[in-house]
């Protein structure tokens, strides 16, 4: 299995690493258009297998696609990072190049390659890439809704003193501060609904913290976070190439699922060795999907400012 990661910056780097001490790959690539920079942190990964006990390969490379061909999974992590203050959305006008560039080199070179995408504003970079390679649908797909989902998980078991990885929550939607949707009626702790432990209160707090998350940690960082956006691309990775049909949330092409089409927009999919297998109807309720058209509206706006750049 031969795995890329494109941006070898703090997300990307991150996602290698885990993909590497996962053994997810035999050949991992980490390309940067920064010249050193891959290279560097590939030599820097390799040199923690002796201690970390690892064997895949992984190879740096400063924007030489040649270097990726055969890659069966390809993670797309390029453009600028939020900072603090800055909506994902206010990235598009720099990202949008960067990406369709991306998409387009790696595709010369792994035509048979699935797409994770999760430079930002994540669900219009994962349309863009969609449209501007004609791949078929199963074969991109946006991070956003697995790390979301991840950062409702944390803000419950803070609340519930509880482990994360005892509960399933997932959120629905675009991966934005205003767009993304915490689905706290359908989350559960060990099969038990989570709102029979919370107050109201506790779960309007617990869903308006999981919206900011991303904004909170680039406002205590300085920049967007990396540690828990690389381990959900590593997670994504993982069910693809081990084939192991887990249920993440992701941004995927709808077409009349959730009352959405010509849209990529995170709902639960199955992923498997195919991409993203199939889309799961969790049965919204009526103001549940009153969010969900919202979303879809703000992100299909943005959508619209592709055909301006
Ligand atoms: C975040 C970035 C990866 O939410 O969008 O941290």
């Amino acid at each position: 299995m031969k795995v890329t990661v494109v941006g070898a910056g703090a997300v990307g780097a991150t996602c290698a690493d885990n993909i590497a001490r996962k053994e997810l790959a035999t050949e991992l690539v980490l390309l940067d258009i920064k010249e050193g920079i891959a290279e560097g942190k590939a030599q820097d990964m390799m040199q923690g297998a002796a201690l970390l006990g690892f064997d895949t390969k992984i190879v740096g490379s400063t924007n030489d696609y040649a270097k990726t061909a055969g890659s069966d999974v390809v993670v797309i992590t390029s453009g600028l990072p939020r900072k603090p203050g800055m909506t994902r959305e206010e990235l598009i006008g720099v990202n949008a190049g960067i990406v369709k560039g991306v998409a387009e080199n790696i595709l010369k070179h792994s035509p048979d390659a699935i797409i994770i995408i999760i430079s930002n504003p994540m669900d219009t970079m994962t349309y863009l890439a969609l449209t501007a390679t004609g791949l078929p649908k199963n074969r991109i797909i946006g991070m956003g809704g697995a790390l979301d989902s991840a950062r409702f998980r944390y803000q419950l078991s803070q609340h519930l003193g509880c482990s994360p990885a005892d509960l399933n929550a997932v959120v629905v939607g675009g991966h934005g501060d205003t767009t993304m949707i915490p689905l706290i009626r359908l989350a559960t702790w060990n099969s038990v609904p989570v709102t029979k432990f919370l107050t109201e209160d506790q779960q309007k707090k617990i869903v308006a913290d999981t919206m900011v998350g991303g904004a909170t940690l680039t406002k205590l960082i300085g920049t967007s976070a990396w540690y828990a956006p690389g381990a959900a691309g590593a997670a994504m990775v993982e069910s693809i190439v081990r084939d192991e049909k887990k249920l993440f949330t992701c941004c995927v092409k709808l077409e009349g699922e959730y009352g959405q089409k010509d849209i990529c927009l995170g709902v639960p999919v199955i992923l498997g060795r195919s991409g993203w297998e199939k889309i799961l109807d969790f049965g919204l309720n009526e103001a549940e999907q009153a969010e969900f058209n919202k979303s879809a509206a703000a992100v299909r706006n943005m959508n619209d400012v592709l055909k301006t750049l």
